[in-house]
């Protein structure tokens, strides 16, 4: 054979393999609403960067005729190319081609994407959309998972690691999503399952939709499974890179610094009237992180699950900082199960990636009552404690205006670590809400004593003088000042290093 027929048949065979599962089903594909592998890839990574590994790979499964099928680039496309000039990793199973599902050589292309990611510090995204294990494949499909489920676990706090679900993701196939730090998921086009609704039916009875049981809004509004929801496929991969816009790329780097043209020292005079009079009356938290943050722009994770506590992206004088906000306007900010969960999972993300945390608080109290109790508050709750006070990057407390009790530890108090801890004159810090502490300490009193002496709580002890005059309050500031005193903090605390005892790992409460 000559070198140009050899060049010709290398060139025939990457046509087919472009070409992924053919016509019909790119069609098909097209025509449910989704994109090909390939089309991914391309409006992810910016333009012209993508190189593709492993084009050429080939599965050699024998059962049931599999021999005779040519599997185009083994169902899955992988590579690397940069988002605004970084360098990042991707892998996107083609749905085209055998369903996306699963084998041994198909898995070997993610699993090498994975460990290049892991050697060079950089971010990895992929791209779900797989009928799960290659059935014909049996074991060494399951063997598959393994290796990537090990891969994700490796990699898991050295380098950010995204998933976007973009159509089927069943069985075991969610579980590699879940080991990654976020999961997109697509309105319509995905579900994630561990059995679908056929075997739910047979073991339990009950009937539910595939979108019930496990798309995008089920898993962004009920499970807390999802981090993000996306209108499409577009949608999806813009989302991708923006939030790869405010992350590191990996442990060792900082945040890329944005110049956002936002005065660092802003006055926000909208904030001197944002809490009401009547301490009970609600207030949107959101106008608080607006208020402050550049130009207003945040990113929030988990938008619809937990909405007592907020938890954002934003930047401050170009800097990514973590938000965990509490919400007055939902539960009246009270923290329980789901809160602790996003929150202390959000944490302990910023934590891994040196993003600093800024914690606004405004909480009652945990929710009590049994359920809360049956479902183990305690033990959640305790991964927030954990979480803040494992954490090492620069911590900034801004008390707006509840901070009772547990909670006030909970939401990074001093004592959890907080580097600075800022107060608004609204703010009430105290170990519990009056109303309760009166009727504990004055149960025998009668109603009009008691009325006086919860006011009198309300007045000496609901507060931030008391914590303030014994130190656990840095500053008490006007209100329309918090921006530029944030920003002060975070510049003050650039060079924060805090070790802690060497240990294997510790033992958060799961
Ligand atoms: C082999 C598969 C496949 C699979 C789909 N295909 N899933 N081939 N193994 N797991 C093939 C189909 O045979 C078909 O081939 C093509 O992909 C497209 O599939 P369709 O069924 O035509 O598409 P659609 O109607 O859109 O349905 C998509 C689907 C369905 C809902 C994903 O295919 C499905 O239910 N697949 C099985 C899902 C599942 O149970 N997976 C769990 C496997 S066990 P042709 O040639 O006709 O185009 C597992 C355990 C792993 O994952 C545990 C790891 C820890």
């Amino acid at each position: 054979m000559s070198t140009q027929e050899k060049i010709e048949k290398m060139l025939k065979k990457t046509e087919v393999i472009l070409a992924a599962g053919g016509e019909k089903r790119v069609a098909k594909q097209h025509a449910s609403g989704k994109l090909t592998a390939r089309e991914r890839i391309a409006a992810l990574l910016d333009e012209g960067s993508f190189v593709e590994l492993d084009r050429f790979v080939h599965h050699r499964c024998t059962n049931f005729g599999q021999e005779k099928k040519d599997l185009p680039g083994e169902g899955v496309t992988t590579g690397y190319g940069t988002v605004d000039g970084r360098l990042v990793y991707v892998f996107a199973q083609d749905f085209t081609v055998e369903g996306g599902s699963l084998g041994e050589m198909h898995a070997n292309k993610i699993v090498k994407v994975q460990r290049l990611a892991l050697k060079m510090g950089a971010p990895i995204v992929g791209l779900n959309d797989s009928g799960g294990a290659r059935i014909q494949e049996a074991i060494d499909a399951l063997s598959g998972y393994g290796k990537i489920f090990f891969e994700n676990t490796i990699g898991s706090g050295v380098i950010p690691q995204i998933s976007a679900i973009m159509g089927p993701s069943a069985g075991g196939a969610v579980y590699s999503p879940a080991l990654t730090d976020f999961i997109y998921m697509v309105k319509n086009t995905s579900e994630m399952f561990i059995t679908g609704p056929l075997v739910v039916k047979s073991v339990t009875g009950e009937e539910v939709t595939k979108e019930a049981l496990g798309g995008a809004m089920t898993h962004n509004t009920k499970s807390g499974v999802a981090h993000f929801a996306a209108e499409n496929d577009e949608d999806c991969i813009k989302q991708i890179r923006y939030l790869l816009s405010f992350l590191p790329s990996n442990n060792m780097e900082g945040a890329p610094v944005v110049e956002t043209g936002d005065d660092p020292t802003r006055v926000c005079d909208e904030l001197t009237t944002l809490i009401p009079d009547n301490s009970n009356a609600p207030y949107d938290m959101y106008e608080v992180i607006k208020s402050i943050v550049d130009n207003g722009e945040y990113y929030e994770n988990m938008k619809y699950w937990a909405t007592n506590i907020i938890t954002c992206f934003a930047r401050m004088d170009g800097q990514t900082v973590g938000i965990i906000a509490n919400q007055p306007k939902v539960m009246a900010g009270c923290l329980d199960i789901n809160a602790s969960d996003k929150s202390a999972r959000f944490i302990r993300f910023c934590d891994a990636f040196g993003i600093p945390l800024l914690n606004l608080v405004d909480v009652p109290g945990f929710l009590p009552g049994t359920v809360q109790e049956y479902g183990g508050i305690i033990r959640h709750g305790a991964k927030m404690l954990y979480a803040y006070s494992e954490a090492t990057v620069p911590k900034i407390t801004l008390v707006t205006r509840k901070a009772y009790g547990g909670s006030y530890l909970a939401m990074c108090s001093g004592d959890l670590g907080a580097d600075q801890v800022i107060a608004w004159p609204t703010a009430e810090i105290a170990v519990m809400g009056p109303a309760g502490a009166a009727n504990i300490i004055f149960k025998k009193d009668e109603p009009a004593a008691k009325k006086q002496h919860t006011d009198d709580y309300v007045e000496r002890f609901a507060t931030p003088y008391i914590a303030a005059e014994r130190g656990m309050v840095d500053m008490v500031i006007e209100p329309k000042n918090s921006r530029a005193v944030v920003i002060n903090a975070l510049q003050m605390l650039q060079t924060k290093r805090e070790t802690r005892p060497a240990k294997r790992h510790g033992n958060i409460p799961l």
